[in-house]
């Protein structure tokens, strides 16, 4: 008797038999995804299959097995290389560099002489080889496989046991027994669910290529951050030669951490120094830009935020916001209205992180706060200041973490001085950079701009 498909929802679980428009148990909508039929025969595990528990100390460390894959930017998001048996999703929009980033990865672990097996769904054999003149690629322990069925690339990954098992991308695969079409949440879920079985039973590690849509969204989005152990993120303008390659999840390292390339036309290269970089382009003594002592899961980086307020040009005000969450820039508004009595209310305000960067944490507040007031004024902030702190809505200027990290990176790049929340309690020079311990955002814009 044929095994038939179950249907189940993504958000709530709830299971069908068949496909339907609206989940019936929580309401939402399009959530249905084809599953593949669940095994109905449950026999004992077998006494040589059981899993046995171990003492802790006998618990083998994932670091001690961790194989570099020779792109140290890769290498320091996946913290510190990858791990036996994990599986990475790296997602990003078309032609941002993902099959660029990973067949230089592919080639330079194959130059050590360790197999990778390259799984190309999307382009043929003959078009990855194009890609890979271009960058240097040449070592015979790369396989290429152009193949498109889950069960036909596991059974060439046990065959080969490569080092590292790429597929690009886990949207063109597709499992036989599913009648959806590839790409299909239903399809890209059971593909990974397939890829990572197969990787915790081999432990050969597997990077899965995931393309995301214009809203930044991944196919089939929390169905596979669940599913795999870490996932990674390259971004960045296409405008723009440089590409940041970011951690949102892993289970095997810190899930905050940065890696920055520039896109060349021979290749992507790691660029050790992002800061250079985010502030090669500042025009020194403008108003409406402040430089922020920003970090990166364990990266230091100096990064220019530029706001300009002017008069509307016509009715409403505008507040556009890029590269720091619009909410965060309406609060650092509200508290500068009320504590620090500047009135931007009535005015348009437009808020820029150059260099295409996204600043999450609350340490920017200080540097958006400066560069708004410094807009605001015609006032220039001085060039070789810096800044980090979080503006609470007091108007008190909170601790940010790693201090001394951050201000270490800027002494290096030549700032002279430097505002730090009071509370963290530094106030001798770190390098020759001199701190400025400040409580309150009032007493910062003092300091800067009288
Ligand atoms: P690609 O790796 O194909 O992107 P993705 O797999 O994310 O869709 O990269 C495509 C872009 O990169 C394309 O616009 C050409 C550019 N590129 C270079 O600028 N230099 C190079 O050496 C290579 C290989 C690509
Ligand atoms: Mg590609």
């Amino acid at each position: 008797m044929a095994r038939r498909s179950v249907f189940a929802c993504d958000r709530c679980g709830y299971q069908a038999p068949k496909w339907l428009g609206r989940c019936p148990e929580c309401g939402a909508w399009g959530s249905m995804v084809e599953e593949a039929p669940p095994d109905s025969r449950s026999s004992p595990v077998p006494d040589g299959r059981r899993s046995r528990p171990i003492p802790y100390p006998e618990v083998p460390t994932a670091d001690a097995a961790r194989g570099a894959t020779g792109v140290p930017e890769l290498d320091r998001v996946l913290g510190g290389g990858l791990v036996p048996g994990a599986v990475v999703l790296i997602g990003g929009e078309p032609g941002i560099g993902k099959s660029t980033l990973l067949l230089q990865a592919a080639s330079a672990i194959a130059e050590t002489g360790r197999r990778v097996l390259y799984v190309t769904g999307e382009e043929s054999a003959a078009q990855l080889r194009l890609r890979g003149d271009r960058v240097g690629v040449g070592s015979p322990d790369l396989l290429v496989l152009a193949e498109t069925d889950v069960e036909s690339i596991c059974a060439s990954a046990r065959d080969a046991t490569p080092a590292l098992l790429i597929v690009d991308s886990v949207q063109a695969v597709r499992c036989s027994e599913l009648t959806s079409v590839p790409g299909a949440v239903g399809q890209v879920r059971e593909a990974a669910s397939r890829f990572v079985a197969m990787a915790k039973s081999t432990a050969i590690p597997v990077i899965l290529v995931g393309h995301v849509t214009k809203d930044g969204a991944l196919a089939g989005p929390r169905a596979l951050e669940h599913v795999v152990d870490t996932v990674v993120s390259f971004e960045g303008d296409r405008h723009h030669a440089h590409r940041i390659l970011r951690t949102l999840k892993n289970r095997f390292g810190p899930s905050d951490e940065l890696g920055v390339f520039s896109m060349t036309d021979r290749g992507l290269e790691g660029v050790a120094s992002p800061s250079e970089l985010f502030l090669a382009e500042r025009t020194p003594g403008t108003p409406g830009s402040a430089v922020v002592a920003a970090m990166e899961g364990t990266r230091p980086l100096m990064v220019e935020i530029q706001a300009l307020i002017g008069e509307p040009t016509h009715g409403t005000p505008r507040r556009t916001s890029l590269g720091i969450d619009p909410n965060r820039l309406a609060m650092i508004l509200a508290v500068l209205h009320r504590r620090a009595g500047v009135e931007v209310s009535n005015r348009d305000v437009f808020l820029n992180v150059t260099g295409g960067m996204v600043l999450v944490e609350p340490a920017a507040d200080l540097a958006v706060a400066a560069a708004a007031v410094s807009s605001d004024r015609h006032q220039p902030v001085p060039d070789d200041w810096t800044m980090a702190g979080e503006i609470g809505l007091t108007g008190e200027i909170r601790s940010v973490s790693r201090l001394e990290g951050r201000l270490r990176e800027a002494s290096r790049l030549g700032f002279k001085a430097a505002l730090v929340p009071a509370g963290a309690g530094l106030t001798d020079p770190v390098d020759d950079l001199i701190l400025h311990p400040v409580k309150h955002l009032a007493e910062a814009l003092d300091l800067l701009f009288t």
